[in-house]
């Protein structure tokens, strides 16, 4: 796994995740925005170890690396005879990559789909190259999703807004573009934006470190907020809407995305400003509502240390989920590659996926 030094970033947003030399390289998104370095993988389980460690990170993103890493998996097995014997080879790595986080069900939906390949393979062919197609294609429609998010929740947005957005749901969370990024993405183009207000989101930083880099990446003007400077900037900006991505969107229309939106959407509405939530289908789990959501507990060190220094005392209690559920009636729309759910609920949630699979 040794790094590739590119020298410093690029002056666009460099692929969070790419193809290159028969090897899967994943930007190193702990060092951004003052390192750009690629880091190589050829096994599952080192896949799986990044992206528990955030090496990659991002519903949409992890779902992708995890179809890669299913093709790394396969690529290592000799030849199997059948479909259940491939089962049987890929249940190691399998389980490591479905371990390695639990809220984003991207993940779980990509591992579904090579799952459906491995049936369709198993019994003979090429198992390892239709993997490698599987992720190369998921990644690849990706991006292709995300413009048609971006343009959906872009037509929702009056001209002149200030836009308020959180964590990054940009082009490093995905195959590119971003969802609640590409959304404002589409709106700049479309002359409807005068600002985005970025929060820094504590404890990993994404607004900070990736969002406020992406949008002046863009020349798209950004200014970057404390997560508790919400309520007040709200009152002083009046921005149209506050624009978040997903990890799960659940059947009832609640959405866990990163922790701290929760409180964006109490504060939003408390200042009659509207939530749009920016997923691809993918992101959607129809089997479960918001409570079963699976919450992620990350580390308390991540709370307790700063940059490698202690900043809590020795001993200190900590509680640290890394993402939160907004109820689906703090929700003014959630947009999708098929278009925008309004006012959100089972049963818009529900027509709107049996829509799209008709499509
Ligand atoms: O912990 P992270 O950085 O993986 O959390 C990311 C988010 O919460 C994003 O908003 C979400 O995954 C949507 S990305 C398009």
């Amino acid at each position: 796994m040794a790094p590739l030094k590119n020298g410093g970033c690029p002056l666009s947003t460099p692929d969070a995740i790419r193809w290159h030399n028969d090897q899967l390289q994943l930007l190193d998104q702990r060092r951004l925005p003052a390192h750009c370095d690629y880091l190589s993988y050829d096994d599952a389980e080192s896949v799986a170890t990044a992206i528990r460690d955030m090496v990659v990170r991002g519903a949409p993103a992890i779902g992708i690396t995890a179809a890669y890493g299913m093709a790394l998996a396969a690529r290592r097995c000799t030849s199997q005879p059948s479909v259940a014997a491939w089962t049987q080879a890929l249940d190691t790595p399998r389980r490591a990559l479905a371990d390695s986080r639990p809220t984003a069900v991207n993940l779980f939906w990509a591992l579904q789909r090579c799952d459906s390949i491995i049936e369709q393979y198993g019994n003979g062919g090429d198992v390892a190259g239709a993997l490698l197609e599987l992720a190369k294609a998921l990644h690849a429609e990706d991006i292709h999703i995300n413009r048609r998010i971006g343009d959906h929740g872009a037509s929702l947005i009056p001209e002149n807004s200030i836009v308020y957005t959180h964590c990054n749901a940009g082009a490093l969370a995905t195959g590119g573009y971003g969802t609640a990024l590409g959304v404002i993405r589409s709106a700049w183009r479309d002359g409807r934006l005068r600002g985005v207000i970025a929060g820094e989101t504590r404890p990993w930083m994404q607004g900070a470190r990736l969002t406020s880099w992406e949008l002046m990446q863009d020349n798209i003007p950004v200014t970057l907020a404390i997560e508790g400077a919400a309520a007040q900037l709200m009152r002083e900006l009046r921005p149209s809407w506050v624009i978040v991505g997903a990890d799960r969107v659940a059947a009832n229309g609640d959405a866990a995305n990163k922790i701290g939106t929760y409180n964006l959407a109490i504060i939003a509405r408390h200042h009659g400003v509207k939530v749009m939530v920016a997923a691809p289908t993918s992101t959607f789990d129809r089997n479960i509502d918001g409570p079963q959501i699976p919450i992620e507990q990350r580390p308390a060190e991540e709370i307790t240390h700063s940059y490698g220094q202690r900043v809590a005392p020795e001993g200190c209690q900590v509680s640290n989920p890394a993402f939160d559920v907004t109820p689906a009636a703090l929700i003014d729309a959630i947009v999708t590659e098929h278009g925008v759910i309004y006012q959100p609920d089972r049963e818009r949630v529900l027509a709107h996926l049996n829509a799209a699979e008709d499509a």
